[in-house]
């Protein structure tokens, strides 16, 4: 063979070679990941009754499991929800701009208080109470169970809805109470959020003989030391149906219901974001009251005023974990189409015990007999985030699907929890961190740009 020909073969190889290099690269560039990271191999272990996280608040009678949230759409209202266990307690709310003193504090509201029977399970006398007519940006001091102990808290209100106000969010589901929901608690309250946007699945109280409803008492004083100092946006998920027909309780989300006073689709402005709250086990067929009601929240949405839209809902539309595999689809067949429509920033869930983030992706395209039933980026669509991975008694989800799909960005079995930091109308930093690591550690951060002031591709990786 000449020389020539010999050189034209080692050319025609390399070649060969290069285009094989080239495909290699396009494939991992547009890959996404399957973080490599393994969490020790170990049983989520819920704390004991005796845990110092659900110590009863010592003095007769004296209020607990305190915990507020938004109270309107525009943030000059605050719902404070406590139990008394012992009797009846008062429901009054004595509060102050001025005074940590609750005997000096000048300002009163009168709440209500419920109680329920759940089984062998009665609760404590549970009291719900509104402060209306706050200032935005204000520290209030407030107390409650006055005639016996009382206690007193404070919070800051969210600043006045505009589109450039910066927030902090943490985005938290599936809590439980383990010892690793206590170090996801303990990790979001050191990156010092605002508040909790939480997607559901509280105390899973329902995970233990006969729903054991004290396990709803421990969960309530367990995130009372966040709870009671900044609102948390309550999403409903599963494990608040508590249904146990076999028990003879026939009525969906008891327990949930009477502690917990949001609606369960609703929404909330909170500085530049407008906050939409799904709910994945209640009815949402077309013609039902959450379609209807949904339909006309996304025309009240001004992104002039609030810029960032995010949307919560249990049960994940984009997961790509075996468990629960599928179970948000028809939601999602239901209403992506709208979310995509009304450019929405971002969609958090939970309920899968892992961590996955999605790109900027839609799968609204296919009509029945088109054939175009797969996820494509889209620029308009929001980034799909799941954080059902709070630590609660049932596990890490670690069987994710194989091969990643090309939607699916980052995706990790481990605990942890995120934070969403709008800085304004255009960027916010969005950050997962897992609980192996020191709190601030990011393990996927990812700078969002708003899809109605700034719909750049920031979903490149
Ligand atoms: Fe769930």
């Amino acid at each position: 063979m000449s020389n020539v020909l010999r050189a034209r073969r080692r050319l025609d190889l390399l070649q060969v070679v290069l285009f094989f290099v080239a495909v290699l690269l396009v494939v991992v560039a547009d890959a996404g990941v399957t973080s490599q990271y393994r969490r020790k191999l170990e049983a989520t272990v819920e704390m004991p009754l005796d845990a110092d996280v659900f110590r009863v608040p010592p003095g007769y009678n004296a209020p607990q499991q305190v915990h507020i949230t938004l109270g309107d759409q525009e943030g000059t209202a605050m719902i404070v929800s406590w139990v008394t266990a012992n009797e009846l307690g008062s429901s009054t709310v004595m509060y102050s701009e001025a005074s940590p003193d609750p005997e000096k504090m000048e300002l009163r509201a009168e709440g209500t208080h419920t109680r329920y029977d759940y089984f062998n399970y009665t609760s404590g006398f549970i009291h719900h109470c509104t402060l209306t007519n706050l200032k935005h940006s204000t520290k209030y001091y407030y107390a409650m169970g006055f005639g016996h102990t009382v206690r007193s808290f404070c919070f800051t209100t969210p600043p006045m809805p505009g589109p450039d106000v910066p927030f902090k969010f943490g985005l938290i589901g599936d809590l439980g109470q383990t010892f690793d929901s206590n170090t996801t608690l303990s990790h979001y309250e050191a990156n010092g959020g605002d508040a909790v946007l939480y997607v559901g699945d509280l105390s899973y109280a329902d995970n233990h003989p006969l729903h054991d409803n004290t396990r709803w008492d421990t969960w309530a004083r367990f995130v009372e030391r966040s709870a009671a100092h900044q609102p948390w946006v309550w999403t409903a998920g599963n494990h608040e149906l508590d249904l146990a027909p076999e028990l003879g309780e026939h009525v969906p989300f008891k327990p949930f219901a009477h502690r917990y006073p949001t609606p369960f689709w609703y929404s909330v402005r909170v500085a530049s974001a407008h906050v939409v709250v799904l709910a994945s086990y209640s009815a949402y067929g077309k013609y039902t009251a959450q379609w209807e009601w949904l339909r006309a929240e996304l025309a009240r949405v001004d992104r002039a005023a609030t810029p960032w839209l995010i949307v919560l809902v249990h049960s994940p539309w984009y997961s790509s974990n075996g468990y629960h595999y599928m179970e948000g689809e028809t939601m999602r067949v239901q209403f992506e189409r709208w979310i995509v429509a009304a450019k929405a920033d971002l969609v958090v869930a939970g309920h899968v015990h892992a961590y996955e983030r999605s790109h900027r992706v839609s799968n609204v395209a296919y009509d029945i007999i088109n054939a175009r039933c797969t996820p494509v980026r889209t620029r308009d669509a929001p980034v799909y985030v799941t954080v059902g991975d709070g630590g609660n008694i049932e596990g890490i989800a670690d069987n994710f699907t194989q091969p990643q799909p090309s939607y699916s960005a980052f995706r990790e079995a481990s605990f942890g929890h995120a934070t969403l930091e709008i800085r304004n109308r255009t960027h916010a930093y969005y950050a997962w961190h897992r609980n192996q690591d020191g709190a601030k550690v990011v393990a996927d951060g990812v700078w969002l740009t708003n899809r109605y002031w700034m719909p750049t591709d920031d979903d490149i990786n």
